[in-house]
């Protein structure tokens, strides 16, 4: 089994996340906070795919240990799959969580609700020296015509997983890391790892 694997990120609901995934397999997980003379990596790739491998082959390379990395957007189908890779920053540079939804809610105000179909979907991309390998996780649902619920981030607030009546917002992070792009993304990598314990 890998002993230690590194999370290329400093996000620590997604830290927690998958050191409590992990744990059951023995595996010690560390993050960019026990290396702080990484450099932060641009993620200027035209495809998730393409970023979530640039961080972690670099943080690979810096650390020489296996190393996983995940990059996730919101595809909307009436916006033929925007913002995808450019969710964090849809309203401009360096804009907040609500100036995204305020966009995206504007961008669609004339479409109507069946027409509001959308999906998320993170890309984990595991590096080490053997190889290179990819975990997709997609969660359909729609984005609502206004905003519910106070839990989660991003675009949590207008998006309503498809089965479900609460938002992602309302639904709180346990019910939703069962059924969301990243919770489904890490299943795979988990999975996987059983199977190739080196
Ligand atoms: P990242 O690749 O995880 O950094 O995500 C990029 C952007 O997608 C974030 O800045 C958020 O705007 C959005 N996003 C990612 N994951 C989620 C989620 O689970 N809920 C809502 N928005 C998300």
């Amino acid at each position: 089994m890998f002993e230690t694997i590194v999370l290329a990120s400093g996000n620590k609901d997604k830290i927690k996340e998958l050191r409590a995934t992990l744990k059951p397999l023995g595996v010690t997980l560390k993050s960019t906070y026990d290396f702080p003379e990484l450099e932060e990596v641009v993620e200027d790739r035209p495809t998730l795919e393409g970023n979530a491998l640039k961080k972690a082959e670099y943080v690979h390379h810096e650390t020489g240990l296996p190393t996983l990395s995940d990059d996730t957007g919101l595809e909307v189908d009436a916006l033929n799959g925007a913002p995808g890779v450019y969710s964090a920053r849809y309203a401009g540079e360096s804009v907040t969580y609500q100036d995204n939804n305020d966009k995206l809610l504007d961008e669609l105000s004339e479409v109507p609700t069946q027409d509001r179909k959308a999906q998320f979907r993170t890309v984990a991309a595991f590096v080490t020296d053997k190889g290179q390998y990819a975990f997709e996780g997609i969660c359909r649902g729609e984005i609502l015509k206004e905003e519910r619920g106070e839990q989660g981030f991003g675009y949590d607030p207008v998006f309503k997983p498809e089965g479900y009546e609460l938002t992602f917002a309302e639904l709180g992070a346990d019910e939703k890391n069962k059924i969301s792009h990243r919770g489904k993304a890490i299943q795979k990598f988990y999975n996987w790892l059983k199977k190739h314990p080196s």
